[in-house]
C-alpha cells in the first residue's frame, strides 16, 4: 500500500498550510471590540499628535490634550478625515505616515461608540 504515506504526507502539508493560514489572519487581525478612550485613542494621540495639538501654541488651535478637546475635535469631523487622509482635511500626522490602519480603525470605532469617556 504506496497510498498510505502519500496520503498522510498529503495531509501533514495541508494541515500546515491552513497552520499558516491562520497565523497570517491572527497577525493581521485589528481587534476594535473593546476600544476605550482611556486606553487606545489616548495612546495613539500621546505617541502621534500631542507634541504638536497641546499648550499655549498647539498647531492650528487643535487642543488634544484632554477628553473634552478630542472630543470636540472628533464631533466636528475633523479627528476623523485627518488621520484618514480624506478631501477637505489637513492630513495628519503632519510630516509624518499615515497611521496604521489598526489605530485608524479604533478611533473610528471610539467615534461611532459615540465617543464616550470610557
Ligand atoms: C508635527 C506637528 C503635528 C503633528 C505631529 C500632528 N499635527 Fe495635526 N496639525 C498640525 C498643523 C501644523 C495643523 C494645521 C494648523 C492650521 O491649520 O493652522 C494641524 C491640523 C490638525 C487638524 C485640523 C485639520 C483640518 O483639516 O482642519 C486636526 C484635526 C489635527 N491636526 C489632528 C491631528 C492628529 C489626530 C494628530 C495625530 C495623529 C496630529 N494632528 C498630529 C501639526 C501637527
Amino acid at each position: 500500500m504506496k497510498l498510505i504515506p502519500v496520503t498522510l504526507l498529503f495531509i501533514a502539508l495541508l494541515s500546515s498550510c491552513t497552520y499558516n493560514k491562520e497565523e497570517l489572519l491572527y497577525n493581521n487581525t485589528c481587534d476594535t471590540s473593546n476600544v476605550k478612550y482611556s486606553v487606545q485613542v489616548t495612546n495613539t494621540i500621546a505617541a502621534n499628535c500631542i507634541g504638536c495639538h497641546s499648550g499655549a501654541s498647539a498647531s492650528g488651535g487643535i487642543m488634544l490634550d484632554d477628553f473634552t478637546n478630542v472630543r470636540a475635535v472628533a464631533v466636528s469631523g475633523k479627528l476623523l478625515g485627518a488621520i484618514t487622509h480624506s478631501p477637505g482635511y489637513r492630513a495628519m500626522p503632519d510630516f509624518s505616515p499615515k497611521l496604521p490602519e489598526c489605530r485608524i480603525a479604533e478611533i473610528r470605532t471610539w467615534i461611532r461608540n459615540g465617543m464616550l469617556n470610557n
